[in-house]
């Protein structure tokens, strides 16, 4: 049986690397072979958007999934009743914008943040009246590692960031001071078991995920949390794994985005819960009964940016798990990432927090 992964990125690599102990098969759809899964997958080369291609993948597949968000609504949709798409194509779109996101937000009563569409001067002017500084002004869609976004302090600020970023619609939100960021993943099968994993704490340099530790306590927390994911999850008839991206501010939840796909900030669970994320989209695109998201101790995951460190010196260490996506260095970009499990959590902070700067030493290299 075999799954049509649209996007060929190290998230797709993860799922077919997680798909093989089931004796499932994987075919890509990419610009390219130069990518993280054609190294572990046949891939079909050509654009997202190229309808001949995906109708291939689609009458080779048993059901096509993607791995990053930003694939066409519109070539997909093409595909007709033909082809079985999960995550739906609904869930897709209201995550591709993020004011459609926002709305949903407020009509299923998760609180989010303050904000306004702005796509003119004049609708700039009302947001800074209405909305104040300090603000972020980011594109409505295609943002992603803290691209496409600009902090405003000052109105100055703000019709610089507007000047570099017209083009594309944009959202004017209010900055939030917050005490830390979370996220939140979880599965839902047709038919409609849902499975939801511990809380995600997240940090982020510039704009892109540097450290996940998780479980992350506070259990009021994670119920709101889940609460939030499921009300999402039941929404759209979801079939797949969702993400929900958090402030934390006095003890209070506000959404920040989503992502309609394994993410990021749920790479701990390939070695730190019961099952991971990765065979839970799978699982769950299949209509297969989910696998437990119990953590098997206490994990940290660190990205590794930019520079590859040499892996020899770290794999030595006790219960610390390596992954190269097999990718070219670059400024900025996610090359791998590590987790180490821990029995306790005190033990896995000071940890990460020596880990961090080994990988910060040796990357400067
Ligand atoms: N309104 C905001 N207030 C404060 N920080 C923000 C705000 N929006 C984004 N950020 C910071 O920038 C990061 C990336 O922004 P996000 O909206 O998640 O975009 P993406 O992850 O798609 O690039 C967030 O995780 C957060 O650290
Ligand atoms: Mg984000």
């Amino acid at each position: 049986m075999t799954i049509g992964i649209v996007g060929g990125g190290q998230l797709g690599r993860m799922m077919a690397l997680a798909g093989y102990p089931l004796g499932l098969d994987f075919l890509f759809l990419d610009r390219s072979t130069d990518t993280p899964a054609a190294q572990v997958a046949p891939t079909l080369v050509g654009e997202f958007t190229d309808r001949k291609l995906l109708r291939e993948l689609a009458r080779r597949s048993e059901v096509i999934t993607f791995d990053w968000e930003n694939v066409s609504i519109e070539s997909l949709r093409a595909l007709g009743r033909s082809a079985s798409i999960a995550p739906p194509l609904a869930a897709l779109a209201m995550s591709q914008d993020r004011v459609a996101e926002k709305k949903l937000f407020g009509k299923l009563d998760i609180p989010t943040t303050h904000y306004a569409a702005v796509d003119s001067q004049a609708s700039l002017v009302r947001a800074l009246r209405d909305i104040g500084l300090p603000g972020v002004l980011k594109t409505r869609r295609l943002g992603y590692d803290g691209k496409g976004q600009a902090v405003v302090r000052s109105i100055e600020d703000a019709w610089l960031a507007f000047e570099r970023l017209r083009g594309s619609p944009l959202i004017y939100e209010e900055f939030v001071p917050f005490d830390y960021e979370v996220s939140i993943i979880g599965a839902r099968n047709r038919h409609g078991e849902i499975v939801v994993y511990p809380l995600n704490r997240n940090l982020h340099r510039d704009g892109i995920l540097r450290l996940t530790r998780a479980p992350w306590g506070a259990p009021t927390l994670q119920r709101r949390a889940a609460t939030h994911l499921r009300r999402i999850l039941e929404h759209f008839r979801y079939e797949g794994v969702l993400n929900i991206e958090f402030f934390v501010r006095g003890g209070r939840l506000l959404a920040n985005e989503t992502a309609p796909r394994v993410h990021n900030s749920g790479h701990w669970t390939i070695e730190g819960a019961a099952t991971s994320q990765f065979e839970n989209h799978l699982r769950a695109i299949l209509g297969l009964p989910l696998g437990a998201t119990t953590a098997r101790g206490h994990a940290a995951m660190i990205n590794l940016i930019g520079r590859m460190p040499s892996r020899n010196a770290f794999i030595g260490d006790d219960e610390l798990h390596w992954h190269d996506y097999g990718k070219t260095e670059r400024e900025g970009r996610k090359l791998g990432h590590i987790t180490l499990l821990e029995r306790t959590a005190s033990r896995r902070d000071a940890r990460a927090n020596r880990l961090l700067r080994r990988i910060d030493s040796a990357s400067a290299r």
